[in-house]
């Protein structure tokens, strides 16, 4: 049997034969289309693997080591350790003038504070040589530190200039990005205001002028959900916090905190951590981390108070 009309007349036509060696590269073709397909697939988990632990690994972290500090030649710090990786809740809690306040300002680099021995870093790196706003924008922030009034400067101006200095590095190109224009601004503001439940009006109003202690908290609240910062260091002032503020301050981390924000909530009172949860509890006395432990360690403070603190650390 043959494929070719050999009739007289004709043109001899040919029929198209797949020769019988392309069976063998068609096979071939499908086999390599499925390892193919299949290698594919496995880089795609080896990679979104690779990629998720090195998130995990990426964690930033704010390191302290043995850090010593004083106040006009008085050393309020003695010796402090402690480490926050974005994602955990630690609370520091310490009677009144054990040096919480101090410890926050100190990692945000107050000037009345001289560091004599010991490191703060961030990610492996020293901040002891960087000014504060250079600290805020690596992502380290301390919370509540505009608590004065600003007449005639809108909130929303107000967030406006500290997101597009930290966030955006300053003045255009500092760190190579433009500042967000006002109507960008206004978006992610309309945003976060959403978020955490606030009324648009709130932003227009000026700066703490006439806000209630309450109103302040949610303005402090607020300033940390636009600025979003890796590491967030909240002190709590020992006196004057209500209820309602506590617990405008509570809410407000809950919904904030998540894999990309660490916090440090310095705190007087156990009060607070019956809405937050902390992973980790230490407490500051004189100058030094005397105890750390589980949010357990908040239960104990709370039922007998500072006193045995004290005993068990002159022992
Ligand atoms: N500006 C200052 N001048 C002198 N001493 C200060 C100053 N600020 C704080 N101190 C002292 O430092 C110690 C720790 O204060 P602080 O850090 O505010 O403690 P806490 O926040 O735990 O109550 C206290 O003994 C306090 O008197
Ligand atoms: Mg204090």
């Amino acid at each position: 049997m043959s494929s070719v009309d050999c009739s007289p007349g004709t043109r001899p036509r040919t029929y198209p034969r797949i020769p019988f060696r392309s069976f063998g590269a068609l096979k071939y073709d499908i086999r390599h289309a499925a390892l193919v397909e299949n290698r594919k697939r496995t880089n795609k988990a080896r990679i979104q693997h690779k990629r998720e632990s090195e998130k995990e690994q990426g964690l930033s972290q704010l390191e302290i080591k043995d850090l010593h500090a004083s106040i006009e030649g008085k050393e309020i710090l003695k010796g402090v350790d402690f480490q926050v990786k974005q994602g955990e809740i630690h609370a520091i809690m310490g009677p009144n003038g054990s040096g919480k306040s101090t410890l926050a300002s100190t990692i945000m680099g107050h000037p009345k504070y001289k560091v004599t021995k010991g490191d703060i870093s961030f990610d492996g790196q020293t901040l002891l040589n960087l000014a504060p706003d250079a600290r805020a924008r690596k992502g380290v922030f301390l919370a509540f530190q505009y608590p004065y009034e600003v007449p005639g400067v809108s909130l929303s101006t107000f967030l406006r200039t500290a997101y597009n200095s930290v966030r955006q590095g300053g003045k255009r190109g500092d760190l190579g990005q433009e500042m967000v224009s006002v109507l960008e601004f206004r978006k992610l503001l309309k945003e976060k205001l959403k978020l955490l439940d606030m009324d648009d009006s709130f932003a227009t109003r000026y700066l703490n002028e006439g806000f209630s202690g309450g109103e302040k908290k949610r303005c402090e609240i607020l300033q940390l959900a636009v600025l979003q910062p890796k590491i967030a260091v909240l002190d709590e002032t020992d006196s004057g916090l209500d209820i309602d503020s506590v617990k405008i301050v509570a809410e407000g981390v809950n919904k904030l905190v998540g894999p990309e924000m660490g916090v440090m909530i310095i705190t007087h009172y156990q009060r607070i951590l019956r809405y937050i949860k902390p992973n980790h509890v230490h407490i500051l006395l004189d100058g030094r981390m005397v105890k750390s432990g589980g949010p357990e360690l908040a239960d104990v403070l709370e039922a007998r108070g500072y006193d045995w603190v004290k005993k068990e650390a002159l022992n």
